[in-house]
C-alpha cells in the first residue's frame, strides 16, 4: 500500500480548520507512521473566502459536500459538518455508498442513524469512524471497541460534555452565575452551534447513546434516554454539595439493570474523592465497568478543535494503514434490539432541597411523607436560617431552605413524596432534586 491516501474534508469550521494545519505540519511523521503519505486532496465548506489559516490552493474545492463525497478524485470522506439529517447525511451515505471510508465527528448522525450507516458501510466493506464523536479527544471509542473486547460491560458513565463542565467548574471555583459561565464556554470555542443542545444535556445524550452500544452490544437508542440539563443548578445546590463531600456533574450513565440497560443524563452529586469529581473545566472523563478489567477511567479534553482534530487523525491513520473493525464493535446484524429500563425503577441516593414554611409541624410532616414512601433519610439541615425575631415577624412564615439527603431509595418513591409535599402547601415553589451516584 504505497500510493497516497486522498482524503476530502467537509466542514472547515473550528475542527476542520485545525484538521487542515496537523496534516499540514504532520505530514512527513504520517507519511512514516501510515506507510504511504496522507493528503486533502478536496474539501467543502459554506464560505469559500474565509481565512482558516491554511492554504487552500492545492485543493480542489467543492459547493456540495455531496458531490464532494461522492467524487472519484478521494479516498476516504471526513465528514466535520454536523447535524443529523441534511448535507451530513446525504454525504456520509454518498460516500459509503460509492465505497469510501468515512471518519466523522458527528454523534447526532449516529445516535440516530448509526446502525443504519454501519449496515450500509459493511455492505460496501468500508470503514465508519468516530471517534471524535464522543468525549473529543479521549480515544474511548477505540478503548471499549477494541482494547476492552474481551470485557462483559455493567456500566459506563462519564463527563461527556465539556461546555457543562466548565459551566459547573467556574460556577464552584469562581462563585459565578451561570449565564456569565456559558457565555465564556461559548467564546472559547467549547460550545454547540445551539448551546441548549450543552446545557440541556442532548449532546451528552448522543454520545451516551454510542456508547451504551458499544458497551452493551445494543442498537443505537437515544429516543428513551432520561434527559435533565444544568439550567436549573444553582449556586445553592453547588455550595450544598460541597458541604455534604459531594460535587455536581452532568453525568451520562448507561448501566445493566434487571429490568433492561438503564439510560440517563442529569446533573449527578458525585462524592468529592471519586475520580471523577476531580475533572475541572472542559475535561471529560469516561468510567468503564468491565468484569475482567474493573474499572478503567479515561480523562482528557472533551471539546475544542485540536482535540477533536486529533481525534479525527487518528481514526484517518487507520483508514491509511488498512485497519478496520465492525462500527458498533459486531457486525450490525448480530446488535441486540435495545431494552430500556423504566427510570422510575432507578434506585439510588437523593439530594433535596426545599423552600420550607418557617411554622411549626413543617419538618416533622415532610419527614413523614417520607417515611410514609420508606424513604429513609440520611441528612436534614436547615441553611441560613439568619433572621432576627424581629424580621422573622416583619416576614411570617417565609420559607427557608433546607437540604435533604436520602439513602438508597427508588426515584418513583422520591417522584411520589415530593409531589405529596408540594400539594401539601409546606413548601414555596418546585423541590430541587438531584441524584447521588454511588462511585468507588
Ligand atoms: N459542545 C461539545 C462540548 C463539543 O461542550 O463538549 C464536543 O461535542
Amino acid at each position: 500500500m504505497t500510493t497516497e491516501l486522498r482524503v476530502g474534508v467537509a466542514g472547515l469550521g473550528t475542527v476542520g480548520a485545525s484538521l487542515l494545519h496537523l496534516l499540514e505540519t504532520r505530514s512527513s511523521a504520517l507519511a512514516a507512521r501510515c506507510g504511504r503519505s496522507v493528503r486533502v486532496s478536496a474539501v467543502s465548506a459554506r464560505d469559500r473566502t474565509r481565512d482558516r489559516g491554511a492554504d487552500l490552493s492545492a485543493m480542489a474545492w467543492f459547493d456540495d459536500p455531496v458531490a464532494l463525497a461522492g467524487s472519484p478524485d478521494i479516498d476516504v470522506f471526513v465528514e466535520l459538518i454536523g447535524g443529523d439529517n441534511g448535507p451530513a447525511e446525504d454525504s456520509v451515505r454518498a460516500a459509503l455508498a460509492t465505497g469510501k471510508s468515512v471518519v466523522t465527528a458527528n454523534k447526532a448522525l449516529l445516535a440516530k442513524h448509526g446502525v443504519e450507516l454501519a449496515r450500509l458501510a459493511e455492505e460496501n466493506k468500508v470503514s465508519l469512524s468516530y471517534e471524535a464523536a464522543v468525549a473529543g479527544g479521549i480515544p474511548v471509542i477505540k478503548t471499549m471497541r477494541e482494547s476492552l473486547a474481551g470485557n462483559e460491560i455493567d456500566r459506563v458513565y462519564g463527563i461527556l460534555n465539556g461546555t457543562c463542565n466548565y459551566i459547573l467548574t467556574r460556577m464552584e471555583q469562581d462563585g459565578l452565575d451561570f449565564s456569565d459561565c456559558l457565555a465564556d464556554a461559548q467564546r472559547l470555542g467549547y460550545a454547540e452551534a445551539d448551546p441548549t443542545f450543552d446545557i440541556e444535556g442532548n449532546d451528552t445524550a448522543h454520545k451516551l447513546a454510542i456508547l451504551t452500544s458499544l458497551a452493551f452490544g445494543s442498537q443505537i437508542n437515544s429516543e428513551k434516554i432520561y434527559l435533565e440539563g444544568i439550567s436549573s443548578i444553582t449556586r445553592a445546590d453547588i455550595e450544598a454539595a460541597s458541604e455534604l463531600g459531594y460535587r455536581i456533574k452532568l453525568l451520562g450513565v448507561a448501566q445493566r439493570t434487571d429490568s433492561g440497560i438503564e439510560q440517563r443524563v442529569h446533573p449527578t452529586m458525585v462524592p468529592k474523592a471519586s475520580a471523577i469529581a476531580r475533572i475541572d473545566g472542559v475535561l471529560n472523563a469516561v468510567a468503564i465497568d468491565g468484569d475482567a478489567v474493573g474499572e478503567v477511567v479515561l480523562v482528557g479534553p472533551g471539546a475544542g478543535g485540536s482535540a477533536t482534530a486529533s481525534a479525527v487523525l487518528g481514526d484517518i491513520v487507520d483508514v491509511a494503514r488498512g485497519l478496520s473493525v465492525p462500527t458498533l464493535g459486531m457486525p450490525a446484524h448480530e446488535l441486540a434490539p435495545y431494552k430500556a429500563a423504566r427510570m422510575r425503577m432507578h434506585e439510588g441516593g437523593y439530594y433535596i432541597r426545599l423552600a420550607v414554611y418557617d411554622r411549626s409541624g413543617a419538618f416533622a410532616e415532610i419527614a413523614r411523607i417520607m417515611a410514609d414512601e420508606g424513604i429513609s433519610l440520611e441528612s436534614i439541615v436547615q441553611r441560613d436560617r439568619t433572621r432576627t425575631h424581629t424580621e422573622a415577624e416583619t416576614h411570617g412564615d417565609a420559607p427557608q431552605p433546607v437540604i435533604l439527603t436520602t439513602y438508597e431509595t427508588t426515584e418513583a418513591a422520591v417522584k411520589r413524596a415530593l409531589g405529596t409535599i408540594t400539594a401539601r402547601n409546606v413548601v414555596a415553589g418546585t423541590p430541587q432534586m438531584i441524584r447521588i451516584e454511588k462511585l468507588r
